[in-house]
């Protein structure tokens, strides 16, 4: 069959290119920048280079797929972030009317049910309710917990100041998921191509305590006493700002912490909880994690 996977060489789009590939799939991603060309060949791939951005470009490259995953990658120099995400979404929606596609597996999140509140997230919801006006066109919108490799982010302020934390509350359980899990899924969901109409499916790989998550982190640098530690919203964004994080960026992480400290981020994944989890455990983050620990 022919996919195209949007999201280049990215955390899920890679992994996921590769599955497909090496089931024998003629497979084209789709990177903006041409410096890509020669690995997304190396997989097996045919790249197309040209930006989400482009309507006229994206409809070129899905024409003739058999289905396409969507995703919106992250872009930290929007003025208004969840009106980029949201436009993103209304590029995909014009590009599949246009080149007749008429089966999409689309990266969304845990938490896109909320229009608004949850950082980029409620950028989301649009994506998915753009998605859902397309008509006699089959979607999977694939809601994952929150990625390992967000983590990473935290690697210098483990080692700089001793903590790991973040502004989800007191004892919050997070819901937690690998990349290469997600990539599982949409690579299960875009063979099988048996999905009607509009459909959501969660995908996690753990559920750990902000605690459980110091624990392991903790272990794996040689702290194994590494304190999470509860922030107030205005520390994580003072936080976030003292990293280089553009404000406007800032403050939507700051809202979807929020969103997950109210536990109104997770109340709809918690009523549809996947009976399989995905085979990555959060321990087998923690190696990577150290890599970054000791770079930092
Ligand atoms: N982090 C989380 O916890 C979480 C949870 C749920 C859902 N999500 C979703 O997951 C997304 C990230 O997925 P990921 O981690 O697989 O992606 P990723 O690793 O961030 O990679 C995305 C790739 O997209 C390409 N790209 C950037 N701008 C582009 C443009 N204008 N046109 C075409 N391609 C462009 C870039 O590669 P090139 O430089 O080669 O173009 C980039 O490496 C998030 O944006 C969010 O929607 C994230």
């Amino acid at each position: 069959m022919k996919f195209v996977v949007t999201g280049s060489l990215g955390n899920i789009s890679k992994p996921l290119a590769e599955r497909l590939v090496a089931a024998g799939h003629t497979v084209t991603v789709v990177s903006s920048n041409a410096k890509k060309i020669a690995q997304i060949q190396a997989l097996g791939a045919r790249p197309a280079i040209g930006s989400v951005e482009d309507v006229e470009f994206l409809t070129k490259t899905f024409s003739g797929a058999h289905a396409v995953y969507t995703m919106v990658p992250p872009h930290f120099g929007a003025a208004d972030w969840k009106k980029y995400i949201a436009g993103i979404g209304a590029n995909y929606a014009a590009a599949i009317q246009a080149s007749g596609v008429k089966n999409v597996v689309n990266l969304s999140s845990m938490g896109a049910h909320m229009a608004e509140g949850c950082g980029p997230v409620s950028g989301l919801f649009f994506v998915e309710k753009a998605l859902n006006a397309l008509e006699g066109v089959n979607v999977k919108h694939l809601r994952p917990g929150f990625f390992y490799p967000n983590f990473l982010g935290n690697a210098g302020m483990a080692k700089h100041m001793g903590i790991i934390g973040g502004n989800y509350g007191e004892g919050a359980s997070l819901v937690l998921v690998h990349p290469n899990d997600i990539a599982e899924v949409a690579a299960e969901e875009l063979q099988k191509l048996t999905f009607e109409g509009k459909s959501i499916r969660y995908i996690v790989s753990d559920e750990k305590t902000t605690d459980e998550v110091a624990a392991i982190l903790g272990k794996a640098i040689g702290k194994p006493e590494l304190p999470w530690v509860n922030f107030k919203d205005e520390d994580t964004l003072a936080g976030l700002l003292q990293a280089g994080i553009p404000e406007e960026i800032a403050k939507n992480y700051t809202e979807m912490g929020r969103a997950m400290r109210s536990g109104e981020m997770d109340s709809d994944y918690l009523k549809n909880k996947p009976a399989v989890f995905g085979k990555t455990k959060f321990e087998a983050f923690a190696p990577v994690f150290a890599a970054v620990y000791a770079q930092a």
